[in-house]
């Protein structure tokens, strides 16, 4: 099921406000909700989009590439998150996943000690989570700098935590891990990393990912390993992020993606898929 919706009209250096994209599914009932986006690249109206949205979610995830490395100023870029976006968005409630991408190497470290067991899973962490339903959660974050070693003693660790939790408490498990696996990258693009041996050998129900910011086209959900990995895609010129909205009660995702079209209208598309 797919919608187009046209928002409104573009000029040089002035978009129009959104503030309630995601709304056809706002009436579902809320067992876990989940915000599933990544490649924020230190777009601050992207950032504030997320806490001004959060509350319609169980969880907000973001799979990587918070900065943007090409950007100056990374000290800047930092200082924004940990003193004004991180107290914002904990200030919600709503519990916050973050794993690292490759734009996050000098944020590598506050990245992980953000870690809060039961609210905040930061870079390289397990945890279960419950929800505002009381709904359960295993979620597991992938530094991205660890994704490249078959043996990394930390990867293994992580991914054996969660498929132990996932034994004993009988809950779904989301993985974020910045880089797509295969089976879910654009057309002549390489994967470096273990994701798909990892989610052979460990399974997951659901994997977030990022870093194609084409991504999302021509899909943007694939079944790998037997797990629904999702990447939105990303446009960070757009108004707001691309993101997924997962609802595990009602075995769907929903991918809202902000596209402008030649006429300089700005559209949103939402498109609806069930995960059974
Ligand atoms: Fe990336």
């Amino acid at each position: 099921m797919g919608g187009i919706f046209f928002l409104g009209r573009v000029g040089a250096g002035k978009v129009c406000h959104l503030a309630h994209l995601g709304a056809s599914i706002n009436g579902a009932s809320t067992f876990v909700k989940i915000l599933l986006t990544a490649d924020l690249h230190s777009q601050r109206h992207f950032y504030d989009w997320v806490v001004l949205n959060a509350s319609r979610y169980d969880l907000v995830a973001v799979a990587g590439d918070l900065l943007d490395i090409f950007a100056r100023d990374q000290g800047g870029q930092i200082d924004f998150l940990r003193s004004t976006w991180f107290p914002a968005m904990t200030a919600t409630g709503v519990p916050l996943a973050i794993s690292s991408g490759n734009h996050d190497g000098s944020a590598i470290v506050w990245l992980s000690h953000i870690d809060r067991p039961g609210s905040v899973v930061g870079d390289g962490s397990t945890q279960l989570i419950t929800a505002r339903s009381g709904e359960r959660l295993i979620v597991t974050t992938c530094p991205y700098y660890r994704s490249f070693r078959q043996d990394d003693p930390v990867m293994i660790d992580l991914w054996e935590k969660g498929a132990a939790l996932r034994d004993s408490e009988k809950a779904p498990w989301l993985v974020l891990h910045h880089e797509p696996p295969a089976g879910l990258i654009p057309p002549g693009t390489i994967t470096m990393h273990w994701l798909n041996l990892r989610l052979r050998e460990y399974g997951a129900d659901f994997v977030s990912c990022g870093h194609f910011h084409e991504g999302g086209e021509p899909i943007f959900a694939q079944k790998v390993e037997n797990a629904w990995c999702f990447n939105a895609g990303q446009q960070i010129y757009a108004p707001v992020p691309n993101h997924i909205i997962l609802n595990t009660a009602e075995r769907t995702a929903t991918r809202v993606d902000i596209t402008s079209t030649p006429d300089l209208l700005l559209v949103e598309e939402q498109t609806e898929i069930n995960l059974d």
